[in-house]
């Protein structure tokens, strides 16, 4: 749903204005899919000068080198990828893997994502049309991967997502990532960030129409502190300026279906 305007403020308001901003979000990245990479790639509205963008790409490559290493040190064998998006991160997972499933509820941004795995020779992923929020594993994973999404969690469904992610995980699975820093020249030039403790974003598209979507700001430490105070164990990190990353399990190593 495309709106005119809302206040940003906590996303936690009532439940059925929760689903509506949830439903919003959806709703926005079908429309966004076909400018999507911009963001990326520091295209058109995102593009934030020579130096800037030099400084973005060096994370890129820094997160990307991160994952690269976790992944060969860790050696899963199935994965599923949660709001897989345009694939960005879907082509890094895929070949590290045996199989990969991946979720996204916007087929504009699934029929990308198919295509750019197909100009890859890519064959390995099954995707799927599901709204993360309603989805439960049908089997378990070594891996569940995630980018830019969990920002878009709210903090009410905090808990309870991760209590999903433990029934999609195989023994010794985990959980890896990757999301964005507070950092103003992250965003497009005529977005304002929000503040470190809003949940809600307006966005605008290049056809200038307005969105709103939840967006949580983490922090290494204050992810860290988040996933201890719900059972989980990890040690989150910041590449120099624009992402969070790393990968969490349940401390007790318990995982699988909790109400089977
Ligand atoms: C910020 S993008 C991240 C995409 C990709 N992971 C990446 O790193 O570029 C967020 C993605 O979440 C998807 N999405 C939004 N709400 C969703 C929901 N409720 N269930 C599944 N996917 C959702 C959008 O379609 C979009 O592809």
């Amino acid at each position: 749903m495309a709106v005119s305007s809302r206040d940003e403020g906590s996303a936690g308001e009532s439940e059925p204005a929760l689903d509506e901003l949830l439903a919003g979000q959806v709703a926005y990245y079908r429309a966004r899919a076909g400018e999507y990479d911009a963001w990326w790639l520091r295209q058109g509205r995102f593009d934030r000068g020579a130096a800037t963008n030099a400084e973005w790409f060096a994370d890129v490559a820094a997160a990307e080198a991160a994952l690269a290493d976790w992944l060969a040190a860790r050696r899963p064998r199935s994965a599923v990828e949660l709001a897989c998006g345009t694939g960005l991160f879907t082509r890094r997972v895929a070949p590290a893997v045996e199989m990969l499933d991946a979720i996204d509820a916007s087929p504009e941004v699934i029929a990308r994502n198919r295509a750019r795995l197909a100009s890859l020779g890519i064959g390995n992923v099954t995707f799927h049309e599901a709204d993360v929020f309603a989805w439960r594993p049908s089997r378990r994973y070594d891996l569940v991967f995630m980018s830019f999404w969990l920002s878009h969690v709210p903090r009410s469904r905090f808990a309870a997502f991760f209590a999903t992610l433990r029934d999609a995980l195989a023994p010794g699975g985990a959980v890896y990532i990757i999301d964005s820093a507070h950092d103003a020249t992250s965003t497009a030039t005529d977005h304002v960030l929000p503040e470190r403790g809003s949940e809600v974003a307006t966005r605008k598209l290049d056809d200038g129409s307005m969105w709103q979507v939840v967006k949580v700001f983490w922090t290494p430490d204050g992810l860290d502190a988040a996933l201890a105070a719900i059972g989980w164990r990890s040690a989150m990190t910041q590449t120099p300026r624009y992402f969070v990353l790393g990968s969490t399990e349940p401390a007790t190593g318990e995982v699988g279906p909790s109400t089977m």
